[in-house]
Parts: C-alpha cells; structure tokens; sequence
C-alpha cells in the first residue's frame, strides 16, 4: 500500500487523530510522525519531518493540519521535490492533484470542520495527476527551487 505521512501541530492535533482511520480506508498505510498531545508545537518542526519523509519516498503522500493550514504550507513548500497545497474545498483539491502534482495537502483545524476535511482528502488522494502541459510546468517548480 502506498504510504501517506501524517503530521500536526497542536492546532491540528484532534483533525489529525480524527482523520487517521479514514485515510486507511483510502487504501493508504498511515504514518503518524505527530504530535501526540495538545501541548504547544512549532509547526515548522512537523513540516519539515514530514516533508523530508514524503521526498525520500518517491510517490508517497503527506498531510499537514494546523490551524489554518498556511503555516504548513509555507514550510513544506520550502523542501525540494514537495508541492505543498492548502486546500478548503474539494475543487481546490482537485486541482491540486489534477493540474500541480501536489504530494504534501495541508488542512486547517479552525477553518474546516471533519467533514469537509474527509471529502477534500477523498478528492486529493483520489484524483490523477493529468501530465501533459502540466508536467513541463511542475518541472518549472524544481528548476526554479535550485537557482
Ligand atoms: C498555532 O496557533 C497556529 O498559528 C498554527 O497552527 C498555524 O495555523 C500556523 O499557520
């Protein structure tokens, strides 16, 4: 099974528990790298676990909850090899995986309830890079993240 890295801050700490199981469901093996408590966390610190793992694993998934998802965001797309995307609704998702190749879906805890955080993850892992003109364009993403 494909393998998907999870990770949270605090802020994200009850979305993330939440949203284990119904990854697996999906058909993805869960890795849960943290946090394990609701005690005050540097978002950075989780990104870059999760980041670093999701680019050593060549195909595999990450997903990233805070409180708004930004700050996740921000920090994953800093790793060579991730594309990091911020998603509140199932369209942005889509696109996400449809027209950027985005390996690293970021979710925040104060901006959607679980619900909508189940249908925007269904979309994201379920939905096909299409390639084509995109794959000469995502490649314009690593070719600017070394210069
Ligand atoms: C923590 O309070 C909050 O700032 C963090 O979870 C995140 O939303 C940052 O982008």
């Amino acid at each position: 099974m494909q393998q998907l890295y999870l990770g949270s801050d605090h802020a994200g700490y009850g979305l993330k528990n939440n949203l284990k199981d119904y990854i697996e469901t999906l058909g993805y093996t869960v890795v849960d790298l943290g946090v394990f408590s609701e005690a005050t966390y540097d978002y950075p610190d989780i990104a870059r676990e999760v980041a670093e793992k999701v680019y050593e694993n060549l195909g595999s998934f990450g997903v990233l909850i805070c409180g708004t998802g930004t700050g996740m965001c921000i920090v994953a797309n800093k790793h060579v090899g991730i594309r990091g995307a911020s998603c509140s609704t199932e369209e942005l998702a889509h696109y996400a995986r449809a027209h950027n190749n985005a390996n690293v879906l970021c979710l925040g805890q104060r901006i959607i309830d679980e619900e909508k955080a189940k249908k925007i993850l269904a979309v994201f892992l379920k939905t096909p890079f299409e390639g084509g003109r995109h794959q000469a364009r995502v490649d314009k993403i690593e070719v600017s993240a070394k210069n």
